[in-house]
């Protein structure tokens, strides 16, 4: 296969300057300053099909469509490259390899939108993706690839990087934003949307960093070529998966989407470990729902797996073998949650620590039969609230409910665990 962002064999040191521009680095921002208009780049990444893969999926062109061209006053981009969801890990080995790809990708999207002046978002604790960061845009500022008039092009841009105060929320976009003014990290509500009234009420954009890293190689290469890495015509381009959990290679590959979920698990992943068997997983990162053996023909891409009743999220899969309490495991899952909620709304604020109260007690031994019916209930109560950490956060209990009610159901009625004792 063609990887695009991440070599099978990468050596320790990140990929130089000299390196990245070898390799026809800075060639897709050359060209397109010099042949092509903002619109026309735009169109040439709505063309290929590329979503987001901060974890919604949204068209990245599309999105970029939104803003409108006439609006008087600065407009911004951001890159999010917070990922704290357990499991996710795949910008951080992005960014310890190759920075280049996301600032020239920045750098094009930037163009796109006329945007000055944008921002890199990095979570608290990734010190030598910051660093790499750092040293790849004073170099790229030298080089002439960013500040003023880019290339003799006339376009501008300054490009801050902001390291995280560290609380999850701050990944949402807008709570994001709200971060970045030096404000409580609380989402905003929408409308407006943010590519009308966002960061200082400007237009703003903000995509993830794998999201930009692909945008060198779909101008260079084209938007049919970026399609057609796909391993099913559904979908479009390479992915970056994470793997964790009861695995042999908890490793992050770029593999095609659409790369089937038992595909992954034989191949890359090496299969689960020795003498177990393939119980659940998650497929897509913390706040998705789980697949089970039955799942693993499930093509690995967006549509395909929110069919199969769970979403592709990050691209981050946490295995499970048969040794595996499953509410353990979702209760592991909820408590994160619950201790990153950021108090704004009464749903999230009060249900998730109740949930994780009543996943306590039933993994415990203590639970009652009706605690099934309550899980379900607060599965429902939960997707009312501001943002979507909450309903995210019941994603796993959802699985729960619908792949493992007999678990639950052996924990009340045994008085205790039926997995481990
Ligand atoms: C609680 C929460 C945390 C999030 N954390 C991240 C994150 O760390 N990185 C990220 O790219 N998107 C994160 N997102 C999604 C962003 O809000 C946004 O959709 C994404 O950055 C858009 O980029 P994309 O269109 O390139 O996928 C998070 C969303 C929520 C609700
Ligand atoms: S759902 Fe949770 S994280 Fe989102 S606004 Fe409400 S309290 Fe905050």
């Amino acid at each position: 296969m063609e990887r695009i962002l991440l070599p099978e064999i990468r050596p320790a040191a990140p990929v130089s300057f000299a390196d990245y521009c070898a390799a026809e680095g800075f060639a897709a921002l050359k060209r397109a300053l010099r042949e092509l208009s903002p619109l026309e780049v735009q169109q040439i990444v709505i063309d290929s099909g590329l979503r987001g893969r901060g974890g919604a999926g949204f068209p990245t062109g599309k999105k970029w469509s939104f803003v409108p061209r006439d609006l008087p006053g600065p407009r911004y981009l951001i890159c999010n490259s917070d990922e704290m969801e357990p499991g996710t890990y795949k910008d951080r080995v992005l960014l310890e390899h190759n920075p280049w790809l996301l600032v020239e990708g920045l750098i094009l999207a930037a163009y796109v939108l006329s945007v000055n002046h944008a921002f890199i978002f990095i979570r608290r604790g990734y010190e030598t993706p910051a660093e790499n960061l750092r040293r790849a845009l004073a170099e790229a500022e030298r080089a002439g690839f960013l500040g003023e008039n880019i290339l003799g092009s006339g376009f501008s841009l300054k490009i801050d990087l902001h390291v995280s105060a560290g609380r999850y929320i701050c990944g949402e976009e807008t709570a994001l934003m709200n971060a970045l003014e030096g404000k409580r990290a609380n989402p905003r509500s929408k409308p407006p949307f943010p590519a009308i009234k966002g960061l200082w009420g400007g237009p703003t954009v903000v995509n993830n960093v794998e999201t930009l890293s692909n945008i060198p190689a779909i101008i260079r290469k084209g938007p049919e070529w970026f399609r057609g890495l796909a391993a099913i015509p559904e979908a479009a381009g390479n992915k970056l998966f994470c793997f964790s959990g009861q695995v042999r290679k908890r490793i992050c590959v770029e593999l095609p989407l659409g790369t089937t979920l038992g595909e992954m698990l034989e191949g890359p992943a090496g299969g689960m470990e020795p003498g177990r068997t393939f119980k659940a997983c998650i497929p897509g990162g913390a706040s998705t729902s789980f697949f089970t053996p039955r799942h693993l023909s499930v093509p690995m891409e967006f549509d395909s797996v929110a069919k199969a009743g769970s979403r592709l999220g990050t691209g981050a899969v946490i295995f499970f073998d048969e040794r595996t309490c499953m509410v353990a495991a979702t209760l592991n899952l909820v408590s994160f949650y619950a201790r990153e909620s950021c108090g704004w709304c009464t749903p999230c604020r009060e249900g998730l620590p109740f949930v994780r109260e009543v996943l306590t007690r039933i993994e415990q031994g203590r639970g009652e039969p009706e605690d099934i019916e309550i899980l379900r209930e607060h599965v429902k109560f939960l997707s009312f609230s501001f943002c979507p950490l909450a309903p995210g956060a019941m994603g796993p209990v959802d699985g729960l409910l619908r792949h493992f009610e007999e678990e639950i159901r052996e924990h009340i009625v045994k008085r205790r665990c039926p997995v481990r004792n």
